[in-house]
């Protein structure tokens, strides 16, 4: 069995891309390690067995970008569905369409307002505090949009999201709160949206689907005794690590903290659950942030009829062994951060990448614009030029 060209640790977005671009472009061997049992990483989707229904087993995924090279490369592996996500939010007993906008200002206030109308309320009820002056997470809401909107949409399902009181939470966690003045309530901005016609899974696995490109699925980078345990091939083949950082340097520097979801997936018998693909609950009495109806995201399919699966997702601290989801990002978390880069500089033949190795979140469509850019700077000069691959 001959040696690998380059070993890549983690088969997610970042991880494949990394390696279909080092096979197809380079002719390189790659050996691809994933600890799970299935490759793809967090997008990994796979259908219900009672249903059918394609659910993302790591919460519901909406792919959706403005990058023409990432939009260009990922279209070789699939094709998109004309997809566009919205969300409504419940409040009180009435139902919402969101982000907050002229449709949600008009029937929370109960009357209609013109666009000036609305911009110079919302002007006055932010006027309470400077923006400037706020020293929470609550002021900081408060000086942006008001009291009014903030006490209904955002601070029942802030404290949700962080099992902390507004007040209890820094400001710098929101920088902006935009609202609209006018009805459009498309959740992105992007230039392109849509959901991979055949699954993100099938997306997933054509990406590995080259001869050069060999997955190892169970088998954990840092489990000693394998033929590529860190220990073994560290510093003899160059490495594409898209790990937790910390993890990769036996925390060493202590761990650093993300937040979690809980996801609680549940058959019901009825044709349509809640007539949309999610549903936010700014209620904070409500335990649970939103519910999933997976069928949702793809109409064009025919699903079965009498059944639909929904998810009710809870958001808290992530404990040792749970799914690391979106960096908390303290202080202390950023010093730490610092200290591992420090010592990932002088890995000498490991890059580290994606969003557990670089503790950022990133959008699909910024782990494989971040991994097209780490092949044509770092891996191509590499492997091409004999450049160092730092
Ligand atoms: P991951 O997908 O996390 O892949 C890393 C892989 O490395 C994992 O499979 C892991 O098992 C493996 N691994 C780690 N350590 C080892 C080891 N020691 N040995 C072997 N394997 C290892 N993006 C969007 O664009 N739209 C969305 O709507 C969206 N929704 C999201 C919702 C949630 C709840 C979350 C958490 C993320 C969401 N994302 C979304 C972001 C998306 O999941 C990421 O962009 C994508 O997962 C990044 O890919 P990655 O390769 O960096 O990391
Ligand atoms: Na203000």
């Amino acid at each position: 069995e001959s040696t690998p060209d380059l070993v890549v640790v983690g088969s997610g977005f970042f991880g494949l891309t990394i390696a279909e671009r080092c096979a197809t472009e380079l002719g390189l061997r790659v050996l691809v390690l994933e600890r799970r049992h299935h490759l793809g990483g967090n997008a990994y989707s796979e259908a219900d067995p009672e249903t059918g229904i394609e659910m993302h087993v790591y919460g519901a995924h909406l792919f959706h970008t403005s990058n023409e090279k990432v939009w260009d490369y990922v279209n070789r592996f699939t094709s998109f569905t004309n997809y566009q996500h919205r969300v409504f939010g419940q409040y009180d007993g009435q139902v919402y369409s969101l982000p907050m906008n002229l449709g949600l200002i008009n029937q929370f206030f109960g009357r209609s307002h013109t666009p000036d109308e609305a911009r110079a309320l919302i002007a006055e009820q932010a006027s309470e505090i400077e923006t400037s002056e706020a020293t929470n997470l609550e002021e900081k809401a408060i000086s942006l949009i008001g009291r009014p909107l903030y006490e209904a949409f955002i601070k029942g399902y802030t404290a949700k999201q962080w099992q902390t009181d507004p007040t209890k939470l820094s400001a710098d966690i929101i920088t902006r709160l935009p609202v609209r003045y006018n009805f459009d309530n498309r959740w992105f901005n992007d230039k392109y949206e849509g959901l991979p016609v055949d699954g993100y899974t099938a997306w997933l696995t054509r990406m590995a689907d080259h001869p050069n490109i060999e997955v190892r699925l169970e088998t954990d980078f840092f489990a000693p005794g394998h033929e590529y345990s860190a220990d073994t091939i560290k510093g003899t083949v160059p490495i594409v690590y898209t790990g937790p950082v910390d993890e990769y340097f036996g925390n060493s520097e202590g761990r650093l903290s993300w937040r979690t979801v809980d996801l609680e997936a549940e058959v019901k018998h009825v044709d349509d659950f809640q007539g949309c693909a999610v549903m936010n609950y700014n209620d904070q009495d409500v335990p649970w942030t939103r519910i999933h109806e997976f069928k949702h995201f793809h109409p064009e399919r025919t699903y079965i009829s009498g059944k639909t699966v929904i998810v009710h997702e809870y958001s808290r601290f992530a404990e040792d062994d749970d799914e690391p989801y979106y960096p908390v990002n303290t202080a202390e978390d950023r010093e730490k951060l610092l200290k591992y880069r420090e010592l990932a500089k002088k890995e000498p033949m490991v890059l580290f990448g994606g969003r557990l190795g670089t503790y950022k979140y990133l959008d699909m469509h910024m782990a494989i614009g971040s991994a097209l850019s780490m092949f044509e700077n770092k891996l191509k000069p590499h492997f091409a030029e004999g450049a160092a691959l730092h």
